[in-house]
């Protein structure tokens, strides 16, 4: 195989077959770069629910960066990993302080602003700017370890330099940039996809080494799952009868920072000191079920109790009452929003 058959292949494929018409396929690289760092970890169906509302509120770089943290927040609550949402604030910021508000044009000063790895930058360099960069996501890993039956541990950091070395010598010659690394993406993320790949729709079946040696299930090879701790977590639900619920602005370091969330304790008896001192009837709740929730870190066990129609409590920030209205303009945590969705707290 010639080296460039596989850069031809795939952009004809991708003209053919590839996603298309998706909002963030333009040239301007504020559009771009925000639709890159949403669809990292995240679907695109539930990606084209949140890009155009962001897009409304803050349509250009310069809106982002004088925007208030919580409402670049608030417009990312539910999509998670909320670093990705402070580092976009923070990058934003960057682009019109130290770039004079001009967008950078190459990965070198891509790379720059928070949250942007070298992939993200090669990314927004191809599709705005054309340039010859090679990106390396998981999707492109699969792909790439796949076709060229390339097999070795995903954390060893030499294996993830031939990956790389692989990704550049992969690059067409012509100015197709865009649609080759659109093409790459979509054949990750519709085709060679993880577990039952569809191979009859492929355009690299006839040169696939995985699919020749018959490895296919077996590239990549799986990272080891880290067993990670448990950690048990008490919420309170708490509704007073003027319809609010009581939520609490986390401090900005550590889990959830700057989201807001419930009255939450690790021990059950800080729990029932906080009702204490509050005069709710520690007898009066309804228990739901445990939530689960994967953080890269930690298994968190939640245990919701919810007091509903207590009489009028006086707290000071960081804890606030809020009505249904306002709490869906709050960046909440996903398993919160996941729990509101579920139960009728009102
Ligand atoms: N995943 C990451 N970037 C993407 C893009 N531009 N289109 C579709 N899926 C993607």
């Amino acid at each position: 195989m010639t080296l460039s058959t596989f850069a031809q292949k795939l952009v004809i494929w991708q003209k053919q077959s590839g996603r298309h018409n998706l909002p963030w396929q333009v040239q301007d690289p504020y559009h771009v770069w925000l639709s890159e760092i949403m669809l990292q970890q995240t679907q695109v169906a539930t990606v084209l629910n949140y890009y155009p509302r962001f897009i409304t509120a803050f349509p250009n770089i310069e809106s982002l960066a004088n925007a208030k943290e919580d409402d670049v927040m608030a417009l990312w609550s539910g999509l998670g990993y909320y670093s990705r949402a402070r580092n976009l604030h923070k990058a934003a910021k960057q682009v019109m302080s130290e770039f004079q508000g001009i967008f950078p044009d190459t990965r070198e000063h891509l790379e720059k602003l928070c949250g942007i790895g070298r992939s993200t930058a090669a990314a927004i360099c191809a599709f705005s700017f054309q340039k010859r960069e090679a990106i390396l996501d998981g999707n492109v890993k699969r792909v790439i370890c796949r076709v060229f039956a390339l097999d070795g541990n995903p954390i060893d950091k030499k294996f993830e330099q031939t990956l790389w070395q692989k990704a550049e010598s992969l690059l067409p010659e012509s100015n197709n940039m865009g649609r080759y690394t659109q093409g790459l993406m979509d054949l990750g993320a519709t085709i060679c996809t993880r577990t039952k790949p569809k191979c009859l729709l492929c355009p690299m079946n006839d040169i696939c080494q995985a699919k020749t040696q018959n490895l296919i299930h077996l590239l990549p090879r799986k990272k080891e799952k880290k067993a990670v701790p448990t950690k048990v977590l008490y919420w309170l639900i708490i509704t007073n009868k003027n319809k609010q619920i009581l939520l609490v602005k986390r401090p900005s370091k550590g889990i959830w920072g700057g989201l807001y969330c419930l009255p939450t304790f690790e021990q059950l008896n800080d729990a029932q000191q906080f009702l204490k001192e509050h005069q709710l009837d520690l007898n009066d709740f309804e228990q739901y079920d445990e939530i689960k929730h994967r953080l890269t870190h930690f298994l968190l066990l939640i245990t919701p109790f919810l007091f509903t129609s207590v009489e009028d409590i006086h707290l000071h920030a960081p804890y606030e009452w809020v009505n249904e209205i306002d709490l869906n303009n709050k960046a909440l945590p996903t398993p919160l929003v996941k729990l509101l969705a579920q139960q009728k707290v009102f």
